[in-house]
């Protein structure tokens, strides 16, 4: 099986306004398919992929270009600097997990099938979906949920989570999809998981840490002239990138110098955010909720 199809491949990858040799940042390397079209791009730049997930080591491509980092995009200064480069003059992000996270059913990030619900990209770390589950309060399990997953009725939704570990620790998905049941709408049921799930990955992952940590360090790492390229796939994500990008905090609090001038690091390339074509989504269904957000820094 495939190990991912990239999305937006040609926008984003355009959108990096490449020069031949200067040195990029793929922050999300997953199946390589973004990664792959930069390189083709290059001539005597160099490319830096990042990814947390050691299964995607099997995609890295022999390419002296190429410099592959098995870790958190969160630190990417660091590793730049690792690398021999204060500045980078292109950054790409294409967030989320890939559909090989998704489709391998031992890594627990998917309701479709039974297996422990582990959902870490990252298999060093220590926090797994069931530690989530089996020991955070009540409280925090309530805002975990309605904050990450939007979910309606999360009031509900915990206290069966609550009632259901009580009896028995949770460590399986069928298992945990037979606690909650009863508080799955039937009609929306896919969705509704969908968002559960959601809510539990992004926690497992620091998904929304790690995202503000990057932007904060992309900002200072690009240099001047140099693009900022986001593929995100949910609302959360998305606006922490727009805030960001808009006025440099991620409240999207525009600020104004002693001049009345706004404050802030990067010009939005594109006004509009780009989204997949029909044909795009045809293709490939796990494109249809990406936006794209292409900026330059100042
Ligand atoms: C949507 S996939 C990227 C797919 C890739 N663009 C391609 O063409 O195959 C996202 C990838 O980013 C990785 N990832 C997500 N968050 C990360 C983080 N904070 N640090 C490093 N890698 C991360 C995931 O493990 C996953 O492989």
């Amino acid at each position: 099986m495939e190990y991912h199809v990239p999305v937006l491949l040609e926008e984003s990858v355009a959108g990096l306004n490449i020069d031949p040799d200067g040195v990029y940042l793929d922050l999300t390397f997953g199946g390589g398919g973004h990664a792959r079209e930069i390189l083709k791009r290059l001539s005597e730049g160099c490319l830096i992929g990042f990814d947390q997930d050691s299964d995607t080591l099997e995609n890295v491509p022999k390419d002296d270009r190429f410099i592959f980092v098995n870790h958190n995009f969160r630190y990417l200064r660091n590793f730049l600097r690792y690398c021999g480069f204060e500045h980078a003059d292109g950054i790409l992000a294409d967030l989320g997990v890939s559909s090989h996270e998704f489709d391998e059913a031992e890594r627990g990030f998917s309701f479709r099938f039974d297996a422990a619900l582990d959902m870490r990209m990252n298999r060093r770390n220590r926090l797994k979906a069931t530690d989530v589950l089996n020991t955070y309060t009540e409280e925090s399990l309530i805002h975990l949920f309605r904050d990450y997953g939007e979910v309606e009725n999360a009031r509900r939704l915990v206290s069966l989570i609550v009632k259901g570990r009580e009896e028995k620790e949770i460590a399986r998905s069928d298992e945990f999809l037979q606690v909650i049941a009863p508080c799955v709408p039937k009609l929306k049921e896919k969705k509704y998981l969908a968002q559960v799930f959601q809510a539990l990955r992004i926690e497992v992952n620091g998904e929304l840490e790690a995202l503000e940590d990057m932007l904060q360090q992309a900002e200072m790492a690009l240099r001047p002239g140099g693009r900022l390229v986001i593929i995100t796939y949910h609302s959360l994500e998305d606006r922490i990138v727009k805030n960001f990008l808009k006025s440099g905090n991620f409240e999207g609090k525009v600020e104004k110098d002693f001049y009345g001038r706004v404050k802030k690091s990067f010009e939005l390339v594109n006004r509009k955010v780009i989204v997949p074509t029909e044909e795009e989504v045809d293709r490939n269904p796990r494109a249809r909720s990406a936006k794209l957000r292409i900026a330059e820094k100042l």
